[in-house]
């Protein structure tokens, strides 16, 4: 597995397993969440991706149970999260309305939270999730700088921001911005001409990929005449039966193709589905086999 490494010089692995999905799994016991753990780490895959809300709060205290039955897994890990969304639960019994909170009382409070929850010291990667339109820059940028100072966090990062959202954070900020996680994958091609990924280049910022397989859409809808998925699987089926490998990781290895060393996220539950998107590296992508799946996943050549 690749690592690749951030402006702050420290590394994550090129796919990353994200525990959105995790409280979903069946069994969440202290011994499945290890096989998973073991299932990602046996591939390479040490970077594990978090946010406050997964499972309506519950998937951070599930996976840090997990590394407390086993203290040295600590050392084999990258751990990100994210903050700022406020979800109505019923573990915030005064949210009245969904929103964002990047107030540095919120960002700090939930910093403390996750360290508990995740039973871990520092947290590698700090994410705020997703813009918030009454963002005080100013004071979330000093925040942020205050928590790496501190020794709270190792890093920080953005998700689902635009270019223009990740410029002003910056400006506001001393430590680097090391990464926005976006949604991207054939399912959804659009920060290829958006902006996001160009931005990500311009600034050496390399970009996770949220949902690399549209949230499982690229599979369950390939029935669906029309669909891109249905466009996209014969030739991914094709694909992967060229080399050996499953079409998923003909899929992530059209991420991986692209020169802004995209990190894959991936959501699957399921360790043999797992080991066979750790292979995306072995697969072999050119140029124009990869603006073939573009074409089919657009359902138009490119101009
Ligand atoms: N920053 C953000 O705003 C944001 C938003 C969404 C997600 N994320 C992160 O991205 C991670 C991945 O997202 P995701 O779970 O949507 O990723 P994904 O890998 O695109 O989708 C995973 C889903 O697809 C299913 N799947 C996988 N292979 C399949 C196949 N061959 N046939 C049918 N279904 C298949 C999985 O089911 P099985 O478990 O049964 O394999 C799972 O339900 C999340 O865990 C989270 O960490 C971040």
């Amino acid at each position: 597995m690749n690592r690749i490494t951030l402006p702050n010089g420290r590394q994550l692995s090129q796919i990353a397993y994200g525990a959105w999905r995790l409280s979903e799994a069946g069994d969440t016991g202290v011994s499945a969440n290890l096989a998973r753990i073991d299932a990602c780490l046996e591939h390479g895959i040490t970077t594990f991706d978090h946010a406050d809300i997964y499972g309506d709060y519950r998937c951070e205290q599930l996976f840090g149970d997990a590394v407390r039955a086993r203290p040295a897994l600590r050392q084999q890990i990258e751990i990100v999260t994210k903050t700022d969304i406020m979800l109505l639960s019923q573990q915030w019994p005064g949210t009245r309305v969904k929103h964002y909170d990047t107030s540095a009382a919120h960002v700090r409070a939930s910093v403390e939270r996750s360290l508990q929850r995740l039973g871990v010291e520092v947290i590698d990667l700090l994410l705020i999730h997703r813009p918030d339109p009454l963002c005080d820059p100013t004071e979330l940028g000093a925040c942020l700088d205050a928590l790496i100072d501190s020794g709270k966090l190792r890093g920080v990062g953005v998700s689902n921001y635009m270019p223009w959202d990740v410029d002003l954070l910056q400006s506001r900020m001393t430590h680097r911005l090391q990464t926005n996680q976006i949604e991207l994958s054939l399912m959804h091609t659009a920060p290829l001409t958006n902006g996001q990924m160009a931005h990500a280049q311009q600034h050496r910022m390399p970009p996770m990929a949220w949902s690399p397989l549209g949230g499982g859409r690229l599979f369950s809808q390939a029935q669906q005449a029309g669909s891109a998925a249905a466009r996209l699987a014969p030739r991914l089926a094709e694909l992967a039966q060229g080399c050996g490998q499953d079409a998923s990781a003909v899929a992530l290895a059209w991420l991986l193709h692209h020169p802004a060393q995209v990190l894959p996220v991936l959501g699957s539950n399921q360790p043999e589905r797992i080991r066979a998107m750790a292979a995306a590296t072995r697969v072999p992508m050119d140029r124009q086999t990869w603006f073939e799946l573009y074409e089919l996943a657009n359902g138009h050549a490119v101009p």
